[in-house]
C-alpha cells in the first residue's frame, strides 16, 4: 500500500509527530470504548430493567382486568400501589401523550421494552416529570396511569464513566505533553548547536537527556572538535608556509629591482609578483572568516562597495537590479566582501563584463554575479568549487594567476553564513551565474 499522501497530512516537527502517536490511540481508545462497549452495556442493561418492571405492569394489568367492576379494582390496586411502589390512577383524567427527549437514547429502549412487552399501552411519557415515568394502558374499566421511578428502569448516571474517561484522557494527554517536551528539548539543543556549528560558531553545548540523545551529543561534540582541530591545522600550515616564503621573496624583489633592466629580469619580476599574489590567496584562505563577527550591515551597500572598487580597477561591472525590499542582516562584512571580490575577479578575468543583482527572498538573499565569459560546464562546476581546482589550464592562460581558490572561499564564507554558492549558465549573459545564498 502507498502511504504517500498520508505525509502530507502528517506534523513535519517531531514533537508533533510525538504527540500525534501518543494522543491518536488515547482518542481511539476512549471513542471506541465509549461507543461499542458504554452504548452496547447501558442499552442491555435498561432492557432488562425495563423487562423487569413489564412482568410487574403484567401482574399489575392481570389483577384489575380480573376484577368484575371498577369498585373491587381500585380495591385490588390499593395494596399493590404501596408494595409495588407505583403511582396509579384509575380510571386515568386523560388518555396521555407520548413524549420522549431528543437525545434520550435509554429512553427509546424502555418505550421499545414497555410496548413490545404489554397488552394495551396507550402513551409512555418520559419527560414531563424529571425522574418519573408515566404510562397509560387500557384495561376493562377504562384507561389507567401508572406512574414510577425512572431509576427502575434505566442505568444510573452513565455520564459519569463518560466524564471521567474525558477528564483523565485530556489529563493524561498534557501529562505526556510536558514530558515530551521535556524530552525533546535536548534534541533541539543538539540541532541548534549543530546549525551553529555550521555557521561557524562555537555555541556552548554539553549532552543531556536520554541516552541515545547522550550518545548522538556525544558524538557530535568530538566530531565538532576533530573539524576545529583540522581548521587550525590547515590555518596554521597554510598562513605558516606563505608567511615563511614571504621574507624570501620580499628579498628577491629587492634584489631584481637593483639588477640593470632587461626582458629578463622583467620576466623573473613578473613571477615574483604571481608568486606574491598566489601567496596572498592561500593566506586569504587560511585565515578564512575565523575572528570575524556578524554585525548588522545592509548587504547592498557591500554590494556597491565591491562593485565600485572594481570600477575604479578600470573593470566593466555594474549592478543590474536590487528586487524585493532590501533589509540589513547579520553578515560578516569582511568576509562577505571578499566573497564579492572573488566572484567579481572571476568575473571580470574569464569575460569582460559583469552585471551583479541582488534579490530578497523571505528566506534569504541572493547575490548573482553574471559574465559573458564561456562559462563552466555543469559537468565541471563541482569541481570548480573545490580548493586548488583550476579548469582547463589552456582556457586560463593569459588570466593572471589564480590559485583555483577563489570559489572555494566564496562557497565557505557562504557556508558560515547559513547559505550555498550555486554554479549556473547566465541567460541574459551567455557566461556564467554565480549565486551567492545568504540566508536570513
Ligand atoms: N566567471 C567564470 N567564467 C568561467 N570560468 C570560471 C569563472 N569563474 C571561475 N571559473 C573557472 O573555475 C576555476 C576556479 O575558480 P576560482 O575562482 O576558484 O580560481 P581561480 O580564479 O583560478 O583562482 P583565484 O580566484 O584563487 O585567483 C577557474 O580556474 C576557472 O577555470
Ligand atoms: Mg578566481
Amino acid at each position: 500500500m502507498n502511504f504517500k499522501w498520508l505525509k502530507r497530512y502528517m506534523p513535519r516537527s517531531l514533537y508533533g509527530r510525538a504527540a500525534l502517536i501518543l494522543i491518536l490511540p488515547i482518542v481511539v481508545i476512549q471513542l471506541v470504548v465509549s461507543v461499542v462497549f458504554i452504548q452496547r452495556l447501558y442499552e442491555d442493561v435498561t432492557r432488562q430493567m425495563s423487562q423487569n418492571m413489564v412482568l410487574e405492569l403484567g401482574y399489575l394489568l392481570d389483577q384489575v382486568n380480573q376484577a368484575p367492576d371498577l369498585a373491587t379494582a381500585m380495591q385490588v390496586i390499593e395494596p399493590l400501589q404501596a408494595s409495588l411502589a407505583l403511582q396509579i390512577v384509575l380510571p386515568a383524567a386523560t388518555k396521555g401523550v407520548e413524549r420522549r427527549g431528543f437525545a434520550d437514547l435509554s429512553g427509546r429502549v424502555i418505550t421499545q421494552t414497555l410496548r413490545a412487552g404489554l397488552e394495551g399501552v396507550q402513551a409512555v411519557d418520559l419527560l414531563s416529570q424529571r425522574k418519573k415515568i408515566h404510562l397509560w394502558m387500557t384495561t376493562r374499566h377504562g384507561s389507567m396511569q401508572v406512574g414510577f421511578d425512572r431509576l427502575r428502569v434505566s442505568a444510573r448516571n452513565p455520564h459519569q464513566l463518560l466524564v471521567l474517561m474525558l477528564v483523565t484522557g485530556v489529563l493524561m494527554t498534557v501529562i505526556a505533553i510536558i514530558f515530551l517536551r521535556n524530552q525533546l528539548r535536548p534534541i533541539k539543543r543538539l540541532a541548534s548547536a549543530s546549525e551553529a556549528f555550521g555557521k561557524g560558531h562555537i555555541a556552548q553545548y554539553s549532552p543531556r537527556g536520554a541516552t541515545e540523545v547522550r550518545a548522538a551529543g556525544a558524538a557530535f561534540l568530538s566530531m565538532r572538535a576533530r573539524i576545529e582541530r583540522q581548521i587550525e591545522q590547515r590555518t596554521m600550515m597554510l598562513s605558516g608556509v606563505s608567511h615563511d616564503l614571504r621574507t624570501p621573496l620580499t628579498r628577491l624583489k629587492l634584489g631584481l629591482s637593483l639588477m640593470e633592466p632587461c626582458s629578463e629580469v622583467d620576466d623573473l619580476k613578473q613571477d615574483v609578483a604571481d608568486m606574491q599574489g598566489l601567496l596572498d590567496g592561500f593566506l586569504d584562505f587560511a585565515q578564512g572568516d575565523a575572528g570575524e563577527q556578524p554585525q548588522e550591515i545592509d548587504p547592498v551597500d557591500l554590494l556597491r562597495h565591491a562593485v565600485e572598487n572594481a570600477c575604479r580597477a578600470g573593470k566593466d561591472v555594474a549592478v543590474s537590479q536590487v528586487k524585493g525590499a532590501p533589509v540589513k542582516m547579520m553578515l560578516r562584512p569582511v568576509a562577505i566582501s571578499r566573497a564579492l571580490d572573488n566572484l567579481i575577479g572571476n568575473a571580470v578575468r574569464y569575460g569582460t563584463q559583469a552585471r551583479v543583482g541582488v534579490v530578497f527572498n523571505d528566506r534569504n538573499l541572493v547575490i548573482s554575479v553574471e559574465d559573458n565569459g564561456p562559462g563552466i560546464a555543469k559537468a565541471d562546476r563541482e569541481k570548480a568549487l573545490q580548493p586548488f581546482s583550476r579548469l582547463v589550464p589552456a582556457r586560463n592562460q593569459n588570466k593572471g594567476s589564480g590559485v583555483g581558490l577563489g570559489l572555494s572561499i566564496a562557497l565557505d564564507i557562504a557556508r558560515t553564513h547559513g547559505g550555498n554558492l550555486r554554479l549556473g549558465e547566465s541567460e541574459t549573459m551567455g557566461g556564467l551565474k554565480a549565486d551567492l545564498i545568504l540566508t536570513r
